[in-house]
């Protein structure tokens, strides 16, 4: 399905463009612009960034594949990626992948029955003086415990809007990026709100 841009997003990409000495290096950041109004990276973003930077498809591709960052499938609105290095290891994060499998209802790749979580594993994020820890979308839960955890789920399942059931692993597209969203993106980027 073909890919547009929402107006103001395109504006940003603009921006983004003239920070950049090529088209081609505005790669990374355009592809998480896509992703956070689209969902996910879908075929239609990819032709849409290829076409929009001058670059093959297939070199797109290429990136989109490389990076975990970038969800090559649908994924729910909240994305929990469990750390699965030796410092999470070492302080629970097995049981806190366990944990979150049972909570869930899915494994890893897989998304939850109302839709509203998809469930990933990442190698170390980073935070290892503070494992275990989780990222949930863009935000860091660290010295996570069992009832932490369950906690933050609660929160934000009651946060997320009711997503109609996914059907099998298949998940739901993500909510449409807010304004609250849309200034995120551009702080992200490095790019101001003025
Ligand atoms: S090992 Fe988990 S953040 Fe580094």
């Amino acid at each position: 399905m073909t890919f547009t841009l929402s107006v103001e997003s395109e504006k940003i990409v603009d921006e983004l463009l003239t920070r950049y000495p090529t088209q081609r290096a505005a790669c990374l950041p355009l592809l998480h612009l896509c992703q956070r109004q689209e969902g996910w990276v879908s075929p239609g973003v990819v032709a849409y960034v290829a076409k929009r930077l001058g670059m093959p498809t297939s070199e797109v591709t290429g990136v989109v594949t490389f990076y975990t960052m970038y969800h090559q499938q649908p994924v729910a609105p909240n994305v929990v990626w469990v750390c699965r290095t030796l410092s999470c290891d070492l302080r629970g994060g097995r049981e806190i992948q366990k944990h979150l499998e049972k909570r869930l209802g899915c494994g890893v790749g897989g998304t939850s029955k109302d839709g509203k979580f998809s469930l990933k594993t990442a190698e170390c994020l980073a935070a290892c003086g503070q494992a275990p820890m989780v990222q949930i979308n863009d935000d860091f839960h660290e010295n996570l415990t069992l009832d932490g955890l369950d906690r933050i789920i609660d929160e934000l399942s009651a946060k997320t809007a009711a997503a109609a059931p996914a059907s099998g692993d298949a998940a739901q597209k993500a909510e449409p990026a807010d304004a609250a969203a849309r200034v995120r993106a551009k702080t992200l980027m490095g790019i101001g709100n003025s």
